[in-house]
């Protein structure tokens, strides 16, 4: 079975043992960049999110091109990563949450596969988002390790971005319940569930939110905690991709049905 993974950069070298072999993968929404890892015995297509050379906005990610890419390579589960803000106290920067929930604030990404240009509506079901499989994968593979840093379970909100929340829009999404907030997680997730694909994320917090520390929110604070957690986050990838089985059952695949 190949898995997908999709994450931002620095996950390159996560077999560094393995020699990757790098594909541009043509679909109907234009090229996906893919890098075919030997992952101890089994493939492991990775997506750079940000394209080569991180040059690519949240904003601007070309999602239907990277699920698309996945689907066409024969990945039928996909695990994931996002950098976010944490609203959520007790969740502090470096620690990592298996999101269960999603709250949509895009605005003006392409969210379907479904556009009804061939006649076709079609609604998918979102009871539950994030594929149980994986997210049990990942959080057995954390569980030792991490400790308290691994939270099982949170909601996950996507701002369309680039720019960083103000701290009326932290206070505000706060009521609404979410713990954190990304730019990157939607509609990856949502075009996934089309494609019938099972997928989920692990999300490590980078700093807190808008207004919920004095300080303003840097890219660097952002890239230096994700430095600061490569090792862990390797281990954990590692391992999840190592345990995870496909199961033809499972409800994710069958999406429609
Ligand atoms: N907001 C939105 N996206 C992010 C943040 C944040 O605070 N940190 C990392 N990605």
């Amino acid at each position: 079975m190949r898995i997908g993974l999709i994450a931002g950069s620095g996950i390159e070298d996560l077999y560094d043992d393995s020699e990757p072999r790098r594909r541009t993968v043509g679909t109907p929404y234009g090229d996906a960049e893919a890098w075919l890892l030997d992952a101890d015995g089994r493939e492991v297509v990775f997506l750079p999110r940000h394209g080569k050379g991180h040059g690519v906005p949240p904003h601007r990610i070309n999602y239907r091109a990277n699920i698309r890419a996945l689907a066409a390579l024969d990945c039928r589960c996909v695990v994931a990563t996002n950098a976010v803000g944490s609203l959520n106290l007790n969740m502090a920067p470096g620690d990592f949450v298996i999101v269960d929930q999603f709250l949509d604030f895009t605005r003006q990404r392409p969210l379907t596969f479904f556009d009804g240009d061939d006649g076709i509506v079609r609604h998918v079901d979102m009871t539950e988002p994030y594929c149980p499989r994986i997210r049990e994968a990942l959080r057995e593979a954390g569980e030792a390790r991490l400790g308290g840093a691994l939270h099982p379970a949170g909601t996950y909100l996507c701002c369309e971005g680039p720019r960083f929340e103000s701290p009326a829009e932290i206070r505000m999404f706060r009521q609404l319940g979410a713990d954190v907030v990304g730019m990157t997680g939607i509609p990856e997730l949502v075009l996934a569930r089309e494609a019938g694909l099972c997928y989920a994320t692990v999300c490590v917090v980078s700093n807190r939110a808008a207004g919920i520390s004095d300080a303003p929110i840097t890219h660097e604070e952002v890239v230096g905690i994700m430095d600061a957690r490569r090792a862990d986050l390797h281990a954990l990838l590692r391992a999840t991709i190592a345990a995870l089985t496909d199961d033809p059952d499972c409800a994710c695949h069958h999406p429609f049905d």
